[in-house]
């Protein structure tokens, strides 16, 4: 990947704000509205809050520097935006630095629902409430200073499922049932309520080295959702000497995606048949 032009050397660009057609906000608002009323006893608290706490349903695609404020006195976060997908490195960059690199383009409207690339709405509807969180923001810088540790030690592999399974597609145990946090679901009317409802994928416990064990699919619903008992379990475990973990998994072989081992700690087995479907 090569620098675009017109991008500052750690990938970030302006965000544009005023440049948005009305057309690009009604595309946020019609996203906003469609999540906003499918997501209360859905979605975990400290999401909910966040997305209350930033205000993002105000008359369209939030600008950064509006949302900076709130973010920043919270957790000492801020959004920057950046062209697309970006380099590992300046990623985890950004990271241990508590900036969050979004999208700055929205989708089409006839892309509703199906979108390869992170847009705005997949990076700041999804991802920029639980910023809010404290125990949730030092995760995430947590991650960026393992992912560059990673680099040096050619471990990507493995602690990038670690992000799939938590950031984008990660559940939360509550008194009250599963709540989702991930960005991936929350982000998505359909599987937001797939990944709680539908009686196909597996739903296991949380456990670092199983997860990074467990290949992904990134091209439709998860066959496998992992739940975490808490934010600050789920920080405790990254905060772990990895160099062990490391030794460990270099001999340990990936699990099947859609297996349930003997020690697993099952809160749903799955019938797997969205997955198997003809
Ligand atoms: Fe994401």
């Amino acid at each position: 990947m090569s620098l675009p032009p017109g991008a500052r050397a750690d990938w970030t660009i302006d965000q544009g704000w005023e440049r948005y057609t009305q057309a690009e906000h009604d595309v946020w608002i019609t996203l906003y509205e469609r999540q906003r009323a499918l997501l209360p006893g859905r979605a975990a608290d400290p999401f909910l809050r966040g997305l209350d706490a930033l205000d993002l349903h105000r008359a369209g695609i939030p600008d950064f520097r509006r949302i900076n404020e709130e973010l920043n006195r919270l957790t000492g976060w801020t959004v920057v935006a950046v062209p697309g997908l970006v380099p590992d490195e300046v990623f985890f960059e950004h990271l241990a630095n508590r900036r969050f690199p979004a999208g700055q383009f929205i989708r089409r409207p006839e892309q509703l629902d199906y979108l390869q690339e992170p847009d705005i709405f997949h990076d700041v509807f999804g991802h920029v409430p639980m910023l809010t969180d404290p125990t949730f923001a030092d995760y995430m810088q947590a991650y960026g200073q393992g992912g560059l540790r990673a680099l040096g030690l050619g471990q990507l592999h493995n602690l990038a499922r670690l992000y799939w399974y938590t950031v984008e597609f990660g559940l939360l145990q509550t008194p009250a049932g599963l709540r989702i946090y991930g960005a991936g679901i929350v982000s998505s009317h359909a599987e937001s309520i797939f990944a709680l409802d539908d009686p196909s994928p597996n739903r296991l416990g949380f456990d670092l080295a199983r997860v990074m064990r467990t290949p992904y699919r990134i091209d439709d619903f998860q066959q496998v959702y992992f739940v975490i008992p808490s934010l600050q379990a789920l920080l405790d475990a990254t905060l772990s000497d990895f160099g062990a973990l490391y030794a460990y998994l270099s001999d340990a072989k990936d699990i099947a995606i859609e297996a349930v081992l003997p020690e697993d700690k099952v809160f749903t087995r799955g019938t797997q048949a969205y997955a198997n479907r003809a």
